[in-house]
């Protein structure tokens, strides 16, 4: 039984002088109001209309089913789908090929890094490394000592950080890459990034409790004016842990383009 047959179901009212004229009637006229030759024409020409409409709905049909190939726009990108959250300030498209939440970073090459005077030992692309010289001297004269922990990393010191350490502690992919990016997909690679500790609280390095310290309120107020800022702040859309040791350089066109530009989609 269908919907309209069920018992107590109000009818609907009749329409007039269409569905309560029989079908017959409806098509049959007394009268032919056209001359022979005018009705060749009207039927030639309905013919042609008809076939130019059923070729149009071919082809919009066959386009419909065509997958699409156009990177996606920044409007079509918008809405519900996540990708929003690159337009209004994540490091970059969530299209992007990544991988447990990191994206993919290239190795800068070895003659555009430069040593930090607080700890040689730590490199850093130079218009980064020089932004920091000036930060670290800044913070001083405000008597906040700003400890570089960790810059540049290689692929290899990359795939140590996140295997080995992995490894040792029993722990899932997964886990291991809420606190750390696989080899290919860490920021350090880009010379930009960098770990930063307090002087005064080294208890405090590589752990939420940084932001208690003095170093990390000054850098909340300070560090963008040497245009370093937080990669991994809270409820980051990257689902990275909270990380308030981690700052990146955005100060000239190359960090923007690395961390803002959207990538090519998968
Ligand atoms: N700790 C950050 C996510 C890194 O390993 O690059
Ligand atoms: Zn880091």
């Amino acid at each position: 039984m269908n919907n309209a047959d069920r018992p107590g179901k109000p009818q609907p009212a009749p329409v007039p002088f269409l569905d309560d004229i029989p079908e017959a009637v409806r098509e049959t006229s007394d009268v032919d109001p056209q001359p022979p030759i005018q009705r060749v024409v009207l039927l030639w020409g309905s013919a042609g209309l008809g076939a130019i409409a059923f070729a149009t709905m071919l082809w919009l049909g066959f386009r419909a089913f065509q997958p699409s190939t156009a990177i996606p726009s920044a409007s079509s990108t918008n809405g519900t789908s996540g990708e929003s959250k690159n337009l209004t300030g994540s490091p970059a498209s969530q299209s992007a090929s990544s991988l447990l939440g990191h994206l993919p970073y290239k190795e800068v090459p070895e003659q555009e890094l430069q040593a930090l005077t607080a700890d040689p030992a730590i490199r850093l692309r130079k218009p980064a490394a020089q932004a920091f010289e000036n930060m670290i001297a800044a913070a001083a004269a405000d008597g906040v000592r700003l400890v570089p922990i960790s810059g540049f990393r290689s692929l290899a010191d990359q795939q140590q950080l996140f295997f080995d350490v992995k490894a040792e502690r029993g722990q899932a992919a997964t886990k291991r890459a809420e606190v750390s990016a696989p080899p290919g997909y860490s920021e350090h690679h880009t010379g930009y990034a960098i770990d930063l500790g307090d002087w005064n609280a080294p208890a405090a390095d590589l752990s939420p409790n940084f932001e208690k310290t003095a170093a990390f309120q000054w850098l909340q107020t300070h560090a963008v004016r040497f245009n370093f800022e937080l990669s991994f702040p809270k409820g980051n859309p990257q689902g990275i842990s909270y990380e308030p040791w981690h700052w990146r350089f955005v100060g000239d066109r190359d960090s923007l383009e690395t961390f803002y530009q959207a990538r090519s989609p998968k």
